[in-house]
């Protein structure tokens, strides 16, 4: 049998062969598929890209069926348990385990880039006190391109290497300013002789003592977050940044897309709605008006569902496993038991398992930030640190394809076609 698809059209009766590569078929090869010679050709139409390939990439495999998650081909779960958030970006990046000495390099060449310039702090002043982080880091990801000219340089590896490393190394210092802000509090500069979320932790929450004290064991822990949140191959904010990376703009201006579209309640701001949404039921006796009216389609059950986990989202495992540890230094969180009995009823109820909705990624990773001492506000900003790894991994390889190029969908046009231009007084 043949790698290809006979497409009968049965409006002319023509056939057409088209090949099959990698369980695709090209969308160009259907234009060929007209009625007449005025015909445009056939396209395809599929809005939110849910049956769309739109690049080639070996970072992120994903099988949501079985709920299998490998960055580069390592599982996740192993990566979460032996590696660390720093070996994981080069990992993602190179696309190999370092060695010691790559590592050793890499994690000096982060390091010394995690200063941010002392405008930078001028310009988050003028934030309102109450200005929510997640805006405050978008903006100035993207304010940060006008400090760095020669990232306008995305043909060239040795440049693109440079800025990712830049990015990968402020994120966690705009964050911790961004919060540091929010709280009136003055900034902490970073102190390179700690771990990347070692550091982090000292910006966020050192006051007075001389050198901050990390506690180990949620050091490892935001660690372990840091690393599943990483990549996700293309969710809606890798897709923003390859999309406006296509333009060949920098990677700082991309970023600023990307953080924009995580912003949002549907992709990584879910973390922050599932405290809201768990605060708003408030007790485990609403939980099953609360589902009543999920069922009703009042409202969404926040941290549950996937657009490509159809199973249990293999993140949400770890994070939940990782919750415990933390609460064992933190005490517990209040809304633990809520939010354990929302799943209990969730998993058994029809309605969310005929639609295959199960605990994601931002189900349980919002009450670990807070049992760590963030803002709800704070919980996205907190998805986007470490998915800076992955975003600028995702940028830098569509900037190896040959077969990339500026990202322009087509359309079905539905307006009015040509008529002509109305005086005023002959408008209705
Ligand atoms: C992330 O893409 C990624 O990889 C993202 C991410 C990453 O690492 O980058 O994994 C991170 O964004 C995780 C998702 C966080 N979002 C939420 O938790 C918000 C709540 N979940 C959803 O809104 C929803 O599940 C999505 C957005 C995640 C996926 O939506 P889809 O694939 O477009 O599915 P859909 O909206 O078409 O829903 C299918 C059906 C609908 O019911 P019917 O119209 O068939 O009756 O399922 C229902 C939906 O109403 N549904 C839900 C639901 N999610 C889907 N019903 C109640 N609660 C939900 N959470």
């Amino acid at each position: 049998m043949a790698d290809t698809l006979t497409i009968t059209d049965n409006r002319t009766g023509k056939q057409y062969e088209v090949p099959v590569t990698d369980g695709t078929i090209k969308a160009i090869d259907l234009r060929q598929i007209k009625v007449d010679d005025d015909d445009f050709g056939l396209m395809t139409y599929d809005p939110a890209f849910t049956n769309t390939a739109s690049c080639r990439s070996a970072i992120t495999y994903i099988d949501g069926d079985k709920g299998i998650l490998e960055y580069r081909g390592y599982p996740i779960e192993q990566l979460a348990e032996k590696s660390t958030y720093l070996e994981v970006a080069y990992l993602l990046v190179f696309g190999e385990l370092p060695t010691a000495a790559q590592l050793a390099e890499w994690i000096d060449g982060v390091t010394t880039h995690t200063l941010l310039h002392e405008n930078i702090k001028h310009l988050m002043r003028g934030f309102r006190y109450d200005a929510h982080p997640m805006g405050v880091f978008l903006s100035t990801v993207g304010a940060l391109s006008t400090f760095y000219p020669d990232a306008k340089k995305v043909h060239d590896p040795a440049i693109r290497l440079s800025h990712i490393k830049k990015l990968i190394a402020k994120t966690p210092t705009i964050a911790a300013y961004a919060y540091r802000h929010s709280t009136g509090r003055f900034y902490v500069y970073p102190d390179n002789n700690l771990s990347f979320a070692g550091n982090f932790l000292n910006m966020l929450f050192k006051m007075t003592e001389a050198k901050y004290e990390v506690n180990p064991v949620l050091e490892r822990a935001l660690d372990i977050l840091f690393i599943l949140h990483a990549d996700h191959e293309q969710n809606c904010g890798t897709n923003a940044m390859r999309a406006i990376g296509s333009s060949e703009v920098d990677p700082y201006s991309a970023m600023a897309g990307a953080a924009a579209a995580l912003y949002g309640p549907l992709h990584g701001g879910a973390n922050e709605a599932v405290l809201t949404m768990l605060r708003q039921i408030g007790n485990k006796a609403n939980v099953p008006d609360f589902i009543k009216k999920v069922k009703a389609g009042e409202g969404r059950l926040m941290g549950f569902g996937h657009r490509v986990y159809k199973s249990y989202d293999p993140r949400a495992k770890i994070i939940k496993k990782t919750a415990y540890e933390v609460f064992d230094v933190t005490g517990t969180s209040p809304l633990l038991d809520l939010a354990l009995e929302l799943e209990r009823i969730a998993l058994e109820d029809e309605y969310f398992v005929k639609r295959k909705l199960y605990p994601n990624v931002d189900f349980y990773s919002g009450l670990i930030y807070e049992a760590l001492g963030f803002a709800p506000e704070m919980f996205t900003v907190l998805f986007a640190i470490p998915r800076t790894a992955g975003w600028v991994a995702q940028w830098d390889e569509l900037h190896r394809d040959a077969d990339q190029k500026i990202a322009r969908p087509r359309q079905i046009y539905t307006g009015h076609r040509t008529r002509d231009y109305v005086a005023m007084d002959k408008r209705q």
